[in-house]
């Protein structure tokens, strides 16, 4: 398993001691369980600066570091991966910055990953790659080692070519996942986004969902591209969201928020593709129309913190706090609180304790590879309590049909789907949950990494290699 993160991320402690705390996103929520039941090892960055750590067990886990100093982090982390590539996949809901002295680190790194791989994968191994910061690396691997069995997934969207062409690099990033035996993505619309960039800037053909390079071109090999949509540990959830402690914790969270009729939850990294501003926008119309009354509903918000250094992000946890502040400003009274804002993460079991608590979750991002959360809140619900308020565009939203959808751009259409929720009867909230946990009971994460490591399996790997690994192209 190949990823820029590892699951364990480094931290200083009060105390000025280092140690390791979960890693953020989805990304590990989903890995984490497979590699948990598995013999392989984890490469990825441990979250430290400029340090060097051996290769060590942690929670079952074999994990493999690879270093990054503070250039790498600047450049190919928060630069490339952060600031060009995370807002071109993500609809352009920012302006993607096109920067050479980034690409120029991208491709470098990409290369120590690709390296820290060959180190250790046996002869004939399988190597899964996962998603944007590591795009280069299948074909770096395909390039030296040709007995690999290649996979790549990308767990965030993949743009339509009209979009993915502003990238200047956008050939060497398809031939790059090109050098992969199977490519696997959240959607279907994302898999055939990528064969028709493929077609389109490179010279690889394609047909139905697998793509061949032109005779001249310098590996061989045929790339598979499918949808595989990434799932949760379904029966850790289950099983967590029964246990007495956790049902005390949620009953304890309501009794502390003052017992509200309704109590509505968005978790979110503070990311501006997760539709937070449309949220509390919506939220504060609802409150501002008497629609939702103030004292009798409870609006709980985890943003947990993410790529602080990053501007964009800078920025818009400034908005976010002041909407905050607006809407607990004019609504909040001494006894109630309309709007407790939270900026930290919380590990699982005080997520499902939350969920627990919550009558309505709302996933109102604006663009979103999967949306985990809105799998695991589900998941929780075994009760048959609750509503999922759901953005259409989520991947998730493709499988939790029974979801009231919304779209996160159409303030008075959330206005009145959060109404519809709100007011749901218990039976038709038994009904729906019933349903989409019956589909998350056999989708889960085991069975999603299950198909898509059969599929590679069964790929019979084709490739010469004629030139030797290029760095510059
Ligand atoms: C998303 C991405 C992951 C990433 C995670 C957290 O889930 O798909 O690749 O690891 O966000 O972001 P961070 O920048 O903290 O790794």
């Amino acid at each position: 398993m190949v990823a820029n993160r590892l699951p364990v991320d480094r931290v200083t402690n009060p105390d000025g001691t280092q140690g390791f705390r979960r890693s953020p996103g989805g990304l590990v929520t989903a890995l984490e369980p497979i590699m948990a039941a598995s013999d392989g090892a984890w490469v990825g960055w441990h979250g430290g600066i400029d340090e060097e750590l051996e290769s060590f067990d942690k929670d079952d886990i074999h994990l493999v570091p690879v270093p990054l100093n503070e250039d790498d982090l600047e450049l190919y982390y928060e630069g490339f991966s952060n600031s060009t590539l995370w807002p071109l996949y993500h609809d352009v809901i920012v302006p993607p910055a096109y920067h050479r002295t980034w690409w120029d680190r991208y491709k470098k790194i990409n290369q120590r990953f690709a390296e820290a791989v060959l180190r250790i994968a046996a002869p004939n191994a399988t190597v899964w790659v996962h998603d944007y910061q590591l795009q280069l690396v299948p074909r770096l691997l395909r390039l030296a080692r040709p007995d690999l069995k290649i996979g790549f997934f990308l767990h965030i969207p993949f743009p339509a070519a009209s979009l993915f062409s502003q990238l200047p690099w956008r050939r060497q990033i398809l031939e790059g996942l090109a050098g992969a035996d199977l490519v696997g993505f959240q959607r279907e619309t994302d898999a055939t986004n990528f064969l028709r960039c493929l077609r389109r800037f490179t010279d690889y053909q394609t047909k139905g969902h697998e793509a061949t390079p032109r005779p001249e071109h310098d590996l061989q090999n045929v790339c598979r591209a499918d949808a595989h949509p990434i799932s949760i540990d379904y029966e850790q959830i289950k099983r967590l969201s029964r246990d007495p402690q956790i049902i005390a914790r949620a009953a304890q969270i309501r009794h502390e928020l003052g017992n509200p009729k309704t109590i509505m939850l968005g978790v979110d990294r503070l990311d501006y593709t997760k539709g937070i501003r449309h949220r509390l926008k919506t939220y504060g119309e609802l409150l501002n129309d008497k629609q939702l009354k103030a004292g009798e509903v409870c609006l709980i918000q985890v943003a947990s913190p993410s790529r602080e250094n990053v501007e964009t992000y800078m920025e818009l946890r400034d908005q976010v706090e002041l909407m905050v502040g607006q809407i607990t400003g004019q609504f909040d009274t001494l006894s109630h609180t309309t709007l407790r804002y939270l900026h930290h993460s919380y590990p699982l079991k005080e997520m499902i304790a939350l969920y627990l608590a919550a009558d309505v979750l709302l996933v109102t991002a604006l663009r979103d590879g999967m949306n985990l959360v809105a799998k695991e809140y589900v998941a929780a619900h075994q009760d048959g309590r609750g509503v999922l308020v759901l953005s259409e565009f989520t991947g998730a939203a493709d499988q939790l049909t029974q979801s009231v959808l919304v779209n996160p751009h159409d303030i008075d259409g959330m206005k009145a789907k959060i109404m519809q929720a709100v007011n749901m009867p218990e039976a038709e909230q038994a009904k729906r949950m019933k349903r989409m946990n019956h589909h998350l009971e056999e989708y889960d994460v085991a069975r999603w990494s299950h198909r898509f490591l059969t599929e590679l399996a069964q790929i019979n790997t084709n490739s010469i290699p004629v030139v030797p690994a290029a760095s510059g192209s």
